[in-house]
């Protein structure tokens, strides 16, 4: 590779992987990304964390953050014009009925967040007895111990699990690879029924809250589930008293061509997390949205969500949340993720449809999931130790183009190799076209290597 990286010997900072440092960044511009080296790269991966949703080194975004350092940019104990707007702008752009913002730095904290909002508010409503949040397996909700325990990623979990809190997973709504109906023609929805066995054999007295991403993203690139998947589950948490969170921290603020993914279901959760596309990558942000009902429990309670963080609804976050946010209406770019996504997912569905080693291709809008097998009659996976998807990334990104690799774990918590490609939502069809002549070419040549 032509990537410039500092050697590992030489650096002092406590890397993921301590013994590859990644490759140095120098700038970056629109859609592409140059490195130290002076490559340039087309971003299909939206700066690999699938955060960029407007593009790098936008100019509003910039003068808004200037601004607002230079006004005010931390002033606990105060709130601000910035995270007062942003929360009315982003309550208009959620569903109806989730009026409320508590901000948050990131997606973890966001999902702490919601699993402490639900809990508190059994307390504030007379039912102290409910407390324990089911997840799914095959998701990810974050790596904070509260969220760590709700996701359902085997490999992410394993080393902490005697830190974790008492959790219990339902099964995912994983068409490919589904228990109960992959050989029936039809999703028979007993995925969704499976929340309701989790939560009786729990208790529904002791269940709070079921949380889910509507799409899942690290833990099974592309998962869509049933377009009944969704209201079922709705059911099934109200017939319970149980909370319905979303995790929208990966789909959320229009990357699947909706404002949230949950809304392709027509589906109103009881609170929504979001963070990622919605400061795009130029500082760290993230929300949890709730309805008026859960805020008046507290309001007409206590009076108190004992629960913060410093950073949480900072002046200087909430101002390039709310630039973001109305980059997002003025340039229409839900509606670009939409028609360019569909866009994207024809195109890599055609590229790959032939490919010896592509079980399945799913997503929306600028998510697409690429599954790949070594038998796609059997759906046998390759052997964790050939990194499949990390290889194809890596082929993509000598080409040029940059694509989300590290989603592994799928078939059995352990094997299974999904990769992503989520571009930023002002991709166009002719970067499209360049994306995907990278990773055919790049998937062709693994195939032909591993025959
Ligand atoms: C669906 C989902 N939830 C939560 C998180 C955690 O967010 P953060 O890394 O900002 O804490 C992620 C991050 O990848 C995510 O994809």
């Amino acid at each position: 590779m032509t990537t410039s990286s500092i050697p590992t010997q030489s650096t002092q900072v406590f890397h993921r992987d301590v013994t590859h440092a990644p490759p140095l960044v120098d700038r970056a511009e629109g859609v592409h990304v140059w490195d130290a080296a002076g490559k340039r790269y087309l971003d299909a991966s939206s700066g690999s964390n699938i955060v960029i949703s407007i593009g790098y080194g936008v100019p509003e975004i910039i003068d808004a953050m200037t601004e607002q350092a230079r006004k005010v940019s931390f002033c606990g104990g105060f709130t601000s014009e910035p995270q007062e707007q942003l929360a009315v702008e982003l309550a208009e752009f959620a569903p109806a009925g989730l009026n409320y913002v508590r901000f948050t730095s990131g997606g973890s904290e966001a999902n702490e967040t919601a699993i402490k909002l639900a809990r508190h508010y059994f307390v504030e409503t007379g039912r102290p007895s409910k407390y324990k949040i089911v997840g799914r397996w095959r998701s990810y909700h974050g790596n904070t111990l509260g969220a760590l325990a709700a996701t359902g990623h085997v490999m992410r979990r394993s080393g902490y699990l005697p830190m974790l809190p008492p959790s219990a997973h339902a099964a995912p709504p994983y068409r490919y690879r589904c228990n109960f109906c992959a050989k029936q023609p039809a999703c028979s929805l007993a995925c969704a029924d499976d929340v309701e066995r989790v939560i009786l054999n729990e208790g529904p007295d002791h269940v709070a809250a079921f949380i889910a991403e509507p799409i899942v993203g690290a833990a099974a690139m592309g998962m869509v589930p049933d377009p009944e998947y969704f209201r079922r589950v709705r059911e099934i948490c109200d017939k319970y008293d149980v909370l319905l969170i979303v995790d929208e921290v990966l789909t959320g603020m229009g990357r699947t061509g909706r404002n949230f993914a949950i809304d392709h279901w027509d589906v109103i959760p009881d609170m929504i997390t979001c963070g990622k596309g919605m400061s795009s990558g130029y500082s760290p942000l993230g929300a949890v949205i709730t309805t008026d009902r859960i805020h008046a429990a507290v309001a007409e309670g206590s009076g108190m969500f004992e629960h913060g963080f410093t950073y949480g609804g900072n002046p200087l976050s909430c101002a390039v949340g709310l630039a973001v946010l109305r980059y997002i209406k003025k340039h229409d770019l839900v509606a670009n993720a939409a028609e360019v996504g569909a866009y994207l997912q024809a195109s890599v569905r055609e590229a790959l449809t032939d490919s010896p080693i592509v079980g399945e291709v799913d997503g929306r809008g600028m998510l697409v999931g690429v599954e790949i097998v070594a038998d796609r009659a059997t759906k046998e996976p390759f052997p964790f130790e050939l990194g499949i998807n990390k290889v194809i990334a890596k082929k993509c990104q000598e080409r040029g183009v940059l694509i989300n690799p590290a989603f592994s774990g799928n078939a059995d918590g352990y094997r299974g190799d999904r990769f992503g490609i989520c571009p930023p939502y002002i991709f166009d069809r002719s970067q499209v076209d360049e994306t995907v002549a990278a990773l055919q070419a790049a998937v062709h040549e693994v195939a032909t290597e591993v025959s």
